[in-house]
């Protein structure tokens, strides 16, 4: 995995490039000034000095008698003439490089305004830059913003932040600030709370009796919920949000599992749950805490307006919601709010316990729990709704692996129920798995990462970087470098994932090559569990339907720190007999 073009050859195309820039941009001043000073202007000489365009245009050798006497003669001259062609062709040459070029970093500036007008596609934007420079390259913010970034999607650098030098590699106070509605959570922390909510998070999710906790809370949710739903629409033949239907599923499975209580926002009159939509707010605004400078954002914060303002709101949003699940729990238990029972069955009665007299950095043990269990449902939620609705996008497109999909499950399944495929059976299903690592390879939900390093440092690129600087992991950027992947990075090939030598097996990919579930010591915790959730959602609609994405309907990453799509994915369903 090389990168494709030497660091010199870059270089000095750079070079002529600034160099042809400043050219062009001489005879653009040069040629406006000359225009607005023949047309408009009216100046004595005395005047020279509160002027600065009469000193241009003498430094030009224009006569400006001239010009007053007789402007339109003047317009006419063999010297105007050639100036507008100059300027012409100056504007044409400015116009070109700037479509053909993705970026350029002005004075004052930085990129800001390249980086603003590429908000709306801000993952491609990125991906353009780290084509043209390697893997990686410098995001220049404007000089009094302190927003200048190193943004790398090269899988030396990846590996060496993530795991080789991982202590030197925190995520940093820069991290805490942006993402401060997550507060002591696994997401948010950094050294011993980190540690203490990694050990207790491991405990819970690689328990003995967690898996067949799991299988049966999402059976009951696709044959409760999903499927009488999936039913009613199919047989209306209306179209449906297919990533809504994902979003409100995995809502009210993590309540379920994490909090002893469905809320039940799946169901066929799709009730509204403030705290279900205020996740895709809170996404939203802190994606924007990224792009804009973090005085701007801290002043929008403070007056309530624009995306912060949603932010506030969805922030009390959650705390209403997770306080009264806890209290619900509490006085299960005592009204001290102490649990009495020696053992606990839930995943909420064992964090109460793992977590009794944990106060983190806010120094309040309630409000930690609170934000261990909101990290915990971000992580459940988001990543694998988004992930299902990319991968049946992806099928969508290409109804000859949706085809070889039903296949191996109805094969898997034979003449038993569908139902009849538990967690164990999910593992022969390597198809089905190919696809969602295609998906998850294309359009990881978690599409880039922080980091900050401790101490100065050079990484494997050759990129120093010291205390101050801020680095951003460009996870969906590494799934489209023809350098990692290939010349068909492009294509959506489960065939990608099978083992070599035709044995039927999962092919193994180096998870600082394949990072959507992140790498190192702070690997995803859910990985399995995410997968054992989209294989049971998937198989459910795969084995009944055939997914049909809405004619016109546009889809496109949305403006959020999840890569959810922007308007949805309005899709039909039409039953397989
Ligand atoms: C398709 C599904 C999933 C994907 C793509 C995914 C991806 C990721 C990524 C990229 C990270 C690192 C984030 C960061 O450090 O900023 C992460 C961390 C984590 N994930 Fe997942 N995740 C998925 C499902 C889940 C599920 C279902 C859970 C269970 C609740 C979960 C629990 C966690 C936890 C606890 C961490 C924090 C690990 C740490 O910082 O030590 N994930 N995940």
């Amino acid at each position: 995995m090389e990168p494709p073009i030497g660091g010199r050859v870059l270089s000095r195309i750079r070079f002529q490039r600034c160099t042809w820039d400043f050219i062009t941009t001489v005879f653009y001043v040069r040629g406006i000034t000359v225009t607005l000073l023949s047309n408009f202007v009216v100046v004595e000489k005395s005047d020279c000095c509160r002027y600065p365009a009469y000193l241009l245009a003498f430094i030009n050798d224009l006569d400006i008698k001239n010009i007053k006497q007789n402007p339109m003669a003047y317009l006419c001259s063999l010297d105007m003439l050639l100036l507008s062609v100059l300027m012409f062709a100056s504007v044409s040459v400015f116009l070109y490089r700037r479509r053909s070029r993705p970026v350029t970093n002005w004075p004052v500036f930085g990129m800001a305004p390249d980086l603003i007008l590429n908000a709306y596609r801000v993952h491609d934007f990125a991906t353009d830059l780290l084509k043209q420079s390697n893997g990686t390259f410098m995001l220049k913010g404007p000089w009094f913003a302190n927003m200048d970034m190193l943004v790398t999607s090269d899988p030396t650098n990846i590996h060496y932040m993530l795991s080789k030098n991982f202590p030197n590699y925190p995520k940093g106070p820069e991290f805490r600030k942006i993402f401060d509605i997550l507060g002591d959570g696994i997401f948010n922390s950094d050294h011993e709370v980190w540690e203490i909510q990694r050990k207790t998070t491991m405990s819970l999710l690689k328990h003995p009796d967690f898996n067949s906790h799991l299988e049966k809370n999402i059976r009951n949710k696709i044959e409760k919920g999903l499927l009488p739903l999936l039913d009613l629409i199919s047989h209306n033949q209306q179209a449906i949000d297919l990533q809504e239907i994902f979003q409100r599923f995995t809502f009210d499975a993590i309540c379920a599992l994490l909090l002893d209580y469905d809320p039940e926002t799946l169901s066929v009159h799709l009730p509204y749950n403030a705290c279900e939509k205020a996740f895709t707010d809170a996404e939203e605004a802190l994606l924007w805490r990224h792009v804009l400078p973090e005085r701007v954002w801290k002043l929008q914060q403070r007056f309530g307006m624009g995306k912060e303002k949603k932010l506030t709101e969805a922030c009390k949003v959650f705390d209403e919601f997770i306080y009264k699940c806890l209290s619900r729990k509490e006085e299960e238990f005592g009204n001290d709010g102490r649990v009495e029972k020696e053992e606990t069955t839930g995943l909420l009665e064992s964090l109460m316990t793992s977590f009794q007299g944990q106060t983190g950095i806010s120094g309040d043990s309630r409000r930690f729990l609170k934000d261990t269990i909101l990290n915990l449902m971000i992580a459940g939620r988001d990543t694998t709704s988004t992930a299902l609705s990319w991968f049946f996008y992806l099928l969508a497109q290409n109804p000859s692996i949706e085809s070889k999909i039903r296949r191996e499950i109805e094969n898997e399944v034979g003449d038993a129920d569908w139902k009849s495929l538990g967690v164990k059976e999910l593992r022969g299903l390597v198809y089905l798995h190919g696809g969602l690592c295609e998906a998850l390879r294309l359009y990881p939900p978690v599409a880039l990462e922080h980091k900050s390093p401790y101490d100065a440092d050079v990484l494997p690129s050759g990129h120093a970087v010291n205390e101050n600087s801020k680095i951003i992991l460009s996870f969906y950027s590494m799934g489209r470098m023809e350098w990692i992947w290939g010349k068909d990075c492009m294509e959506f090939k489960p065939e990608r994932w099978f083992s070599e030598g035709g044995k039927g097996g999962v092919k193994h990919e180096p998870s600082y090559k394949f990072t959507a579930f992140h790498a190192g010591p702070r690997t995803c915790l859910g990985k399995e569990m995410g997968f054992i959730q989209m294989k049971m959602v998937a198989i459910a609609i795969i084995y009944h339907y055939h997914v049909e994405v809405v004619e016109g309907h546009m889809v496109c990453p949305g403006d959020s720190i999840i890569l959810q799509m922007k308007y949805g994915l309005k899709v039909r369903l039409i039953p397989i007999n």
